[in-house]
C-alpha cells in the first residue's frame, strides 16, 4: 500500500475519494432510480463542475435567480456518490439536478436507457492538471504534492480521484449514443457565457426570458460566484471537508494558466502522451484564450 491508497478507493477500476464515499452507494448505483426529468451534471474533477451546477440551478430555480431562496448550490445539485449531507434523493422534488464524476460504465441503468439528460462539461487537460494540483494541496482529504512534477506523474498515471482524464472523457464520448448527453466546453463558456446558457436551455427545454437569461449570466460569472457564498464551496470546504491553507475553490477561472506552471519539458511530455492517447478523438480542445 502506498500513500496514494490512503486517499483513494478503487471501485471497479475507478478511483473515488476514500473518506467521503459510501461503498454501498457505489454497489447500488446501477439500480439508482432515474426520473425522466432528472438532469445529471457529469465531469472529470476540475473541469467546471461547480460552474455548471450554478448555471443549471439558476436556469431551473427562480428563487435562485432572484435570490429569494437561500440555498447553497451544492444542495441544489448534490453529488450522487459524494453525498456529504446525506440527502435522501428519493425525497428531492422534480426536476432533480444531480452531479457526479463517475465514468460511463458506472452510470445507473436508467441513464443508459436515455431516461434523463446529462450535461458533460469538459476542459483542456493542462488547465485541469494545474487546477487539480492546487486543489489537492488545498483539501486535507486529497494527497498533497511537494511540487507539480510529483502531481503530474500521479495525474498521468490516473492515481487521482477520477482516475485517468483520458479514459473519462473518451469513455463518455465514445458511448454518447447510449445516453441523452450534451458536451459543453469550459473554454466556450468562458468565451461566450450567454451563448452557452442559451445552448443549455435549448437542450434542457427551458425557455427563459431575455431578462432571466441576463440574470443567469450575471450570476454565473467567475467574479460573482467567487464572492457569493451560496455559489462557491468555501464554507463547505473549510467547515465540513477540511482545508490545509486559505486557498479558494474558485481559484483563477482562466484559460491557459498551465503556461505559467509547466516547464518546456513537462509541456512536451504532456503533448506526447496527449497525442498518443487522444489520437483520432473528435472533440477539439482549446488550450489558450487567444486561440478562440
Ligand atoms: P481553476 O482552479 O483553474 O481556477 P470543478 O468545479 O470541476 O472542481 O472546477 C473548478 C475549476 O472551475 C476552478 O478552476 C474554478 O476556478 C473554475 N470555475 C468555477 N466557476 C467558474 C466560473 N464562473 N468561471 C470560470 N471558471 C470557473
Amino acid at each position: 500500500m502506498d500513500d496514494t491508497d490512503l486517499f483513494l478507493l478503487n471501485f471497479k477500476g475507478f478511483h473515488f475519494e476514500r473518506t467521503l464515499i459510501d461503498v454501498d452507494v457505489l454497489e447500488n448505483l446501477d439500480d439508482f432510480e432515474i426520473r425522466d426529468d432528472d438532469v445529471f451534471i457529469i465531469t472529470y474533477p476540475k473541469s467546471g463542475t461547480i460552474w455548471t451546477q450554478q448555471i443549471l440551478s439558476l436556469i431551473y430555480y427562480e428563487g435562485h435567480r432572484n435570490k429569494t431562496e437561500n440555498v447553497e448550490t451544492l444542495d441544489r445539485a448534490p453529488f450522487l456518490e459524494y453525498n456529504i449531507r446525506k440527502v435522501d434523493f428519493s425525497m428531492m422534488p422534480s426536476p432533480r439536478i444531480l452531479t457526479s464524476h463517475i465514468p460511463y460504465y458506472l452510470a445507473p441503468r436508467g441513464l443508459k436507457n436515455k431516461k434523463a439528460k446529462i450535461v458533460y462539461t469538459y476542459r483542456n487537460p493542462k488547465d485541469i492538471l494545474i487546477s487539480y494540483y492546487h486543489f489537492s494541496n488545498l483539501l486535507v482529504r486529497l494527497q498533497a504534492s511537494d511540487n507539480l512534477e510529483q502531481f503530474m506523474k500521479q495525474f498521468l498515471d490516473g492515481k487521482v480521484v477520477g482516475s485517468l482524464w483520458f479514459d473519462h472523457i473518451r469513455g463518455w464520448y465514445e458511448h454518447k449514443h447510449d445516453f441523452n448527453i450534451l458536451f459543453m466546453k469550459y473554454e466556450d463558456m468562458k468565451k461566450d457565457l450567454r451563448s452557452s446558457v442559451v445552448k443549455l436551455c435549448s437542450f434542457l427545454d427551458k425557455e427563459l426570458s431575455e431578462e432571466d437569461l441576463d440574470t443567469v449570466v450575471r450570476q454565473a460569472t467567475f467574479q460573482n460566484m467567487k464572492y457569493d457564498p451560496q455559489a462557491n464551496y468555501d464554507t463547505i470546504l473549510k467547515d465540513e471537508v477540511g482545508t490545509r491553507n486559505d486557498g479558494c475553490f474558485l481559484r483563477k477561472g482562466t484559460v491557459g494558466d498551465w503556461k505559467r506552471h509547466l516547464t518546456v519539458e513537462q509541456n512536451e511530455r504532456f503533448d506526447r502522451i496527449f497525442q498518443r492517447k487522444m489520437k483520432d478523438f473528435p472533440l477539439e480542445f482549446t488550450w489558450d484564450i487567444n486561440e478562440q
